[in-house]
């Protein structure tokens, strides 16, 4: 798969959120930096975006995020003390987290929803389409989730949005699109919801954090009203683009992991700790025998019970 610089060259990544579904954790430090085994979320989605060939990063920051800027910046100390240490791998490592790409900042001045904070991003985009990705959702695939949806923009030129399956009972949690069929794990959006109530939810796929967006969506959100929750909803906005023109929506080949969410964050901290090679081996046999003891554990009332009757039987 080609990358798709050329078409898309911006990336924009919403940062500015309090991350209160993982406090106390959040109280102190940005929800972004919060480590997958050893790297931090937000360098999932950085890299995504320079494996799909984009470089031009803006990350819509707040109160508090300074961590962020430090994180992808230089830092000549730690990397003296590391040199003057012989700490080779280290230093390599350091260094290429910033050199990873070329990442700008604005700040979002308060908290009005996803689409004010896509928003924060018009000058900085200009008249260009540009990538969004939502860092919580950390999505492991073979073609990067970016690429597959600049693959659908490249042949029809119009916004595109990655979709999955939900758990109807969890339509609450996403924007939920109402697909009509346009190929294989292809749908145009007819219409689209943010967060309905299972009986309300025209499908049950969900929006995850990965779209392409052509520039006219600026305008829109500029004129949009606080929706659900009382912010400014990118759905809202994307409703009104697809009165314009058509939106597409690509269920995309790959797993994706809400790590904003407790249960998300440990499954994809087992998944890629797993994947590691230098960790893997004797993580699975940590897990095993962790298994192992519990179905051990689990097993002892049972002998206990037959110990008893046997004991008390006839
Ligand atoms: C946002 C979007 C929603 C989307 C979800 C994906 O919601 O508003 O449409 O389905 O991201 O993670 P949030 O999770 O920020 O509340």
């Amino acid at each position: 798969m080609t990358p798709i610089a050329g078409q898309v060259k911006k990336l924009v990544i919403p940062a500015a959120g309090f991350g209160t579904r993982f406090l106390p954790a959040t109280k102190a430090q940005p929800k972004e930096m919060l480590p997958i085994v050893d790297t931090p979320t937000i360098q999932f989605a950085v890299e995504e975006a320079v494996k799909s060939g984009i470089e031009d990063i803006l990350i819509i920051t707040g109160k508090d995020k300074r961590a962020i800027e430090d994180y992808f910046d230089r830092s000549p100390e730690l990397e003296a003390l590391l040199a003057r240490k012989g700490q080779d791998s280290l230093l390599r490592v350091v260094q290429e987290v910033s050199n990873l790409a070329n990442v700008h900042y604005v700040r979002q001045g308060e908290p009005l929803g996803l689409g004010h904070a896509i928003l924060c991003a018009k000058y900085h985009v200009g008249n260009e389409p540009f990538a969004v990705i939502l860092a919580d959702d950390v999505v492991k695939s073979e073609v990067p989730c970016l690429s597959q949806l600049g693959e659908v923009y490249r042949r029809t030129g119009a916004s595109v949005l990655a979709v999955q399956r939900v758990p109807h009972q969890e339509t609450r949690r996403y924007g939920i699109i109402d697909p009509e069929s346009a190929g294989e794990r292809l749908y145009r959006v007819k219409d689209m919801v943010e967060k309905p109530a299972p009986e309300l939810a025209p499908s049950d796929l969900g929006v995850i954090g990965r779209y392409i967006l052509t520039p006219d969506i600026f305008e829109i959100l500029e004129n949009t009203q606080p929706g659900v929750g009382g912010e400014i909803q990118l759905t809202d906005a994307l409703r009104l683009l697809n009165r314009r023109r058509s939106i597409h929506a690509l269920e995309f080949e790959g797993r994706r992991y809400d790590t904003g969410d407790k249960l998300g964050y440990l499954q994809a901290t087992v998944d890629y700790a797993l994947a590691r090679e230098d960790l893997g081996a004797g993580f699975e046999a940590y897990l095993v025998e962790v298994l192992e003891r519990r179905a051990a554990q689990n097993q002892l009332p049972d002998q206990n019970q037959r110990a008893a009757k046997g004991r008390t039987g006839p």
